[in-house]
């Protein structure tokens, strides 16, 4: 499942990525690109029986506004880096739309993952997440009462995780619920994942940056950022791992799962493919040249692990130091 390429030919600096990047550049062709991306994405996804346009249609009539209020942290101001056009959207995570396509397009990533397999969005979803609870289950922390799940968006991420630990907790017949919080940036984003967590069992969901949270230090067991740093510049991403950091107790882990630079399949995917995913993720560059465990290793952890948990993923651990 491993290349010996460090990354895709049209990822960096190379001439193939440079040709990408200026196409994408050049704005006619991105708007054509654009639109056309959002349009091929959105029928594949109902072809596979993804309710899209119906999921927005019912949150833009449900009244959500009130959750907003409730979540949005007026004091945010919010870096440069968020406030560009994102996933073909042109204020980014920073909008109704992108908050009520975000669940349908979670389950549409899925299913990529696994396309030959006739796996309903159901099971791709359920196995994306197994795979990465697995290696958490094999490399994480042995102790896990409080977790904070990084760049939640609508909550999908935080809720799987959390009833993994959950479920874990309740077999070994132990009496403390886990705590689990989910934080993000985008208010939009929380307020789907409050209304879409209506018995309450995640704790808070925080709006505020990742880099710069505010909390308590050593307060929390397991740090996730799960499909988060793809989307961010490199010198953020080092923010947040040293924000991580200071958050997790000793012997904590800061567990990643991110697209794999060096799965063959990323390697492989067609170049209208890899154009359409540069020209709406503007960082894209910037990740497939990272070296993410050194940034780990920089910021304090021990890397524990870096292996490939799917297809097209990859999954890192790195543990606070106990001593
Ligand atoms: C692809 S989504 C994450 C998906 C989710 N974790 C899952 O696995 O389904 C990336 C999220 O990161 C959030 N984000 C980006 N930069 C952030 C930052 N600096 N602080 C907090 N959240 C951030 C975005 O608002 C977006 O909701």
């Amino acid at each position: 499942m491993i290349s010996t390429k460090a990354k895709p030919n049209w990822a960096g600096d190379d001439v193939l990525s440079r040709f990408v990047n200026l196409l994408i550049q050049t704005k006619p062709i991105y708007q054509v690109m654009k639109s056309q991306a959002r349009r091929v994405l959105i029928q594949t996804a109902e072809k596979n029986g993804i309710p899209w346009r119906e999921t927005r249609r019912a949150f833009e009539t449900s009244g959500i506004d009130q959750t907003l209020a409730a979540v949005n942290n007026p004091h945010i101001v919010y870096p440069d880096y968020y406030q560009v056009p994102f996933h073909a959207y042109d204020q980014g995570n920073l909008c109704w739309p992108a908050a009520f396509e975000a669940e349908s397009a979670t389950y549409a990533m899925a299913l990529r993952v696994w396309p030959d397999e006739g796996l309903t969005w159901q099971a791709a979803q359920d196995r994306l997440r197994g795979s990465f609870h697995e290696v958490l289950a094999q490399h994480g922390p042995a102790h896990v009462q409080d977790i904070l799940d990084m760049g939640c968006s609508v909550g999908i991420s935080t809720r799987a995780l959390h009833d993994y630990y959950q479920a874990r907790q309740n077999q070994t017949k132990q009496t403390l619920s886990i705590r689990t919080v989910g934080l993000d940036l985008s208010p939009y984003m929380l307020a789907v994942a409050k209304a879409q967590d209506p018995t309450g069992s995640i704790s808070r969901w925080i709006h505020t940056k990742a880099e710069d949270t505010g909390l308590t230090g050593a307060s929390f067991d397991l740090i996730t950022l799960q499909f988060v740093i793809h989307e961010l510049p490199r010198k953020i991403t080092q923010a947040i791992f040293k924000e991580a950091y200071r958050l997790l107790r000793p012997g904590g882990c800061l567990a990643i799962v991110d697209n794999n630079p060096q799965s063959p399949v990323i390697q492989n995917l067609p170049p209208v493919l890899f154009t359409l995913m540069k020209s709406t993720e503007p960082w894209t560059d910037d990740y497939y040249t990272f070296d993410v465990e050194a940034a780990l290793i920089a910021s304090g952890f021990e890397h524990k692990i870096t292996v490939a948990s799917d297809p097209r993923h990859r999954a890192l651990i790195g543990q606070k130091p106990i001593g």
